[in-house]
């Protein structure tokens, strides 16, 4: 959605941020289970005031969330009990985790610097699918070669013309096949899910997927190897 949609919706609050939530997603927890974060540089992209960066923070060398709405990067740290220091304008640290209030668009591997692992929860779906392709690129130039992006994603039938958008394996093949192996790790369908009742869906599911990035080396060097055997 263009900007002023999330600058509504924080201004707003309660229903309009209802993507909040107050507790760690389980999808991050299994993250940091597969060891992918030990000493990782983690990109949050649209992080919201989400408090998986603080858990990432404990799991990783370094966290950057990127955020476009100022009231919510405040929010974060003033419900967290924190107080960050101004590196440059738009960018807060505490500690480990670093703040860009910043839009993601905007944003360059020189500025930023390269992410290990992407945890992108209700991010990709924020935005209409005629936006979700600029989403991926800008994501995909702040990545190191061989990242790993782990992304969530609902899917639900009939479609909504508005955030959270469905998103399901044959779209994200689509997206992301071609640089990445994609693997469905989770697929949870969550029949009490309140978009449910409020929206008459028949069908909802909650996914996550693990993208390996595929760089060009990665596939030439086994090659040689196997050849060379
Ligand atoms: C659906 S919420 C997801 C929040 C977060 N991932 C979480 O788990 O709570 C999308 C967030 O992206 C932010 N956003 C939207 N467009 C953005 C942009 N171009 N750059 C940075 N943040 C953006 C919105 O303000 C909103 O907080």
């Amino acid at each position: 959605m263009e900007p002023d949609f999330w600058f509504d919706s924080w201004r707003e609050g309660g229903t309009k941020t209802s993507f909040h939530l107050p507790k760690v997603h389980p999808h991050a927890r299994w993250l940091a289970e597969t060891g992918l974060l030990r000493d990782a540089r983690v990109l949050v992209p649209l992080c919201g005031k989400s408090v998986d960066l603080l858990f990432f923070a404990e799991h990783a060398r370094e966290v950057v969330g990127v955020e476009l709405v100022a009231d919510a990067v405040d929010q974060f740290f003033s419900e967290n009990g924190l107080d960050p220091v101004r590196e440059a304008p738009g960018v807060l640290r505490a500690g480990n985790v670093v703040m860009r209030n910043q839009d993601l668009f905007e944003l360059t591997a020189e500025e930023v610097g390269q992410a290990d692992v992407v945890f992108d929860r209700a991010s990709l779906i924020a935005f209409p699918a005629d936006m979700r392709e600029r989403y991926v690129e800008s994501v995909a130039r702040l990545l190191r070669p061989g990242a790993a992006w782990f992304l969530n994603t609902l899917e639900y039938a009939p479609l909504l013309p508005t955030p959270p958008f469905s998103v399901g394996l044959a779209e994200v093949r689509e997206r992301f096949g071609a640089s990445f192996a994609v693997e469905q790790v989770f697929a949870e369908p969550k029949p009490e899910h309140r978009m449910v009742e409020k929206f008459g869906l028949t069908s909802f599911q909650e996914n996550g997927y693990l993208l390996r990035h595929q760089p060009q080396d990665a596939w030439v060097v086994p090659e040689l190897d196997r050849v060379s055997a």
